[in-house]
């Protein structure tokens, strides 16, 4: 018996060897095969993907010095790719002048709802006439209203760069562009103004089952999730916005699978709002930047400056402590209140006069205070662990930030010592590295290339394919996903008591 086991086994070895390797040949000789057949192969899929774009061009024929010329002999001579590829120059992603941002070789395409006007520009004050929905901004810009509202005006920005883009001359220093069919964009765009609608409608009249804000939340979410759509995606390539960290506290829960603008994610469950879905925008900072600044080390008489309210309840309990240990140095200062009511002025002169800026966990884990920061080149110190920045896929903020852990922060000495113990040349490289990055978190309109708008359009062209995985997954076993249906897969959720 322990003779004849052998044999076989050899005959069966030896036979499946050969067979082996006869099956690693032709498999070597097919992936070369595959591999010289997808040297063109992503070049010819991105192409087909842009091609689809006939229509958003044409958007832009009048007044467009690089549009296609489709009469020249040149066009038709060339070859298909060819054509494909003046078509990526013509959306404005010139090859010459490509930036360094990741993913910019591309302009997000963005369908917006033509939402009736008092979810937008209504809440500005602006009345529609003639049936559109949306003002000339040609002609008449409705003001978004001040002071501490604006801090969240990132809706505004937005909107106003996406209306814009349809006037656009070109599409130099873009990153988004508004396209009029649904089917060809890459997400789908929800102009509700929702931090001021907040701010403005959260109150109740006693005569009122419900308030303004929760009223119009109610109503975005039976119109968006009724939309065409929304039904075939499920709603994840919808971008919603909700950077007060209050709003849309009723349609959050309804409209999760989107893809939420944010300022942070503190008072969202995990399953709502996460970084790998939603996008982290900058706030718009209040105080003016420092222009031409040439307050350097040693024009900063104040170590480190505070600003902001020392009593906060939840993660604001490290506020408290630190105010204790700090309050006896004397370059440490302490200014309470928030910017506005401080006066503005005050505020910009404190930060400009100060080496480090210190960030301290609030209700929210983030504040306008960083950015104020930031436009003040005054280096941020952050103490606020669970903090979301902004672009942080591309931005390293340890370049120009300290970041320091609550529970050492509340050690005796252990703050102090750690900022005077960065000296000046330390000091000196994140104030400039804060000059370089100043401009990402710049709201204006019209919008600059490379500024936060810009910023906040790439930071969702690179949640694209993120999404569209999951879209084209959830089609595997029928071809369409209605948002009810990709409801009833949230998991349940406990909300934790604190959560208004
Ligand atoms: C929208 O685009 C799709 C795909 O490119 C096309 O089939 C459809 O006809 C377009 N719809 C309109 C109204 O132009
Ligand atoms: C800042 O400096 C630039 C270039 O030197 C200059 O063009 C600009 O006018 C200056 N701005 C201010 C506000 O001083």
């Amino acid at each position: 018996m322990g003779e004849r086991n052998p044999l076989p086994y050899g005959i069966i070895s030896r036979r499946s060897l050969f067979c082996l390797f006869i099956a690693a040949s032709v498999m070597f000789v097919l992936s070369w095969f595959f591999v010289l057949r997808s040297a063109g192969g992503p070049q010819l899929a991105y192409n087909s993907l842009l091609s689809s774009s006939d229509k958003p061009s044409s958007i832009f024929d009048n007044g467009d010095s690089r549009s296609i010329d489709p009469s020249t002999e040149e066009e038709s001579a060339v070859p298909i790719d060819d054509i494909t590829d003046k078509k990526v120059d013509h959306l404005g992603v010139n090859k010459h002048d490509r930036k360094c941002y990741a993913n910019t070789d591309r302009i997000l395409k963005a369908y917006m709802y033509d939402l009736p006007a008092e979810f937008h520009f209504k809440l500005l004050g602006w009345n529609p006439h003639g049936d559109s929905v949306w003002p000339d901004i040609r002609t008449h810009i409705p003001m978004y209203p001040g002071g501490l509202n604006l801090q969240h005006s990132i809706e505004y920005w937005l909107t106003l760069d996406l209306l814009s883009s349809e006037f656009a001359s070109s599409l130099d220093g873009r990153s988004a562009v508004r396209v009029y069919n649904s089917t060809e964009a890459d997400v789908i765009f929800v102009p509700f103004f929702s931090s001021l609608s907040y701010n403005r409608y959260t109150k109740r009249n006693p005569h009122q089952k419900l308030s303004k804000n929760s009223e119009l939340q109610e109503r975005l979410v039976r119109y968006v999730t009724s939309q065409e759509e929304w039904k075939r995606s499920g709603g994840r390539d919808h971008v919603i916005l909700a950077h007060h960290p209050n709003s849309m506290l009723d349609a959050r829960m309804k409209l999760w699978p989107a893809m939420f603008i944010l300022a942070d994610l503190g008072r969202y469950p995990p399953n709502v709002a996460n970084v790998e879905k939603d996008v982290i925008a900058p706030y718009k900072h209040l105080i003016k930047s420092s222009v031409n600044d040439t307050l350097d080390f040693d024009g900063r008489p104040t170590l480190l400056y505070f600003q902001g309210a020392i009593y906060r309840k939840d993660g604001g309990i490290a506020r408290q402590e630190l105010f204790y240990l700090l309050k006896d140095e004397k370059d440490v200062h302490f200014s309470f209140g928030s910017v506005v009511n401080d006066g503005i002025n005050k505020a910009s002169r404190g930060m400009q006069a100060s080496k480090f800026c210190l960030n301290i966990a609030g209700d929210t884990p983030s504040s306008n205070r960083l950015f104020d920061a930031i436009a003040s080149h005054c280096i941020p110190v952050i103490i606020s662990d669970e903090i979301e920045l902004p672009f942080e896929d591309i931005l390293d903020y340890s370049e120009f930030c300290i970041f320091v852990r609550t529970a050492d922060a509340v050690k005796e000495n252990f703050l102090i010592d750690l900022i005077r113990g960065i000296g000046k040349e330390e000091w000196t490289r994140m104030w400039r590295k804060l000059m370089e990055v100043e401009r990402f978190f710049e709201f204006q309109y019209p919008s600059k290339d490379g500024d936060a708008v810009q910023m906040i359009w790439q930071a969702i062209s690179r949640k694209v394919p993120n999404f569209r995985l999951k879209i084209h997954r959830s089609r595997r076993f029928g071809s369409d996903i209605s948002g009810h249906s990709a409801m009833q897969v949230m998991p349940k959720m406990r909300i934790p008591n604190n959560f208004w």
